[in-house]
């Protein structure tokens, strides 16, 4: 289901936030290519917008964590990278059977709310810990 985008995923942190938004928007995006048919070379184009947008984030994210020392860091790097496995598969599903319902579904699933269970399970510890850590 298409969500809104809800000040419920803030973490606080504002560069962090700011890329959850741009993403959010970018999950948005692949659905609607894929939902309206657009063509295959438009899909491809969303999909390479989305995974460039991730790993950017992932990597601001990382190295945050990193310079907070955050003890979680290998688990949550290890989540970052299984999220372009699956954006994988959705890619090679797309190709095989074209883009249909069901497959603007699956994109939802994997990343819109990939990302809002992800910032809610997992972005939120590193922001809490941050945050509560004497300085
Ligand atoms: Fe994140
Ligand atoms: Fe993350």
């Amino acid at each position: 289901m298409l969500k809104e985008w809800s000040d419920d995923y803030l973490v606080g942190i504002e560069a962090i936030d700011k890329q959850h938004k741009d993403f959010f928007e970018a999950a948005h995006r692949l659905y609607d290519y894929i939902l309206n048919c657009e063509g295959e070379k438009t899909v491809e184009e969303s999909v390479a917008f989305l995974r460039d947008y991730a790993n950017e984030h992932f990597q601001t994210e990382e190295a945050f964590m990193e310079k907070h020392g955050f003890p979680g860091l290998e688990q949550h790097k290890r989540l970052h990278a299984g999220f372009f496995e699956v954006l994988d598969m959705l890619v090679d599903d797309v190709k095989v059977f074209g883009p249909s319902q069901h497959l603007a579904d699956r994109a939802l699933e994997i990343s819109q709310d990939w990302l809002i269970h992800h910032i809610a399970d997992e972005d939120s510890q590193y922001a809490a810990y941050v945050k509560d850590r004497p300085r």
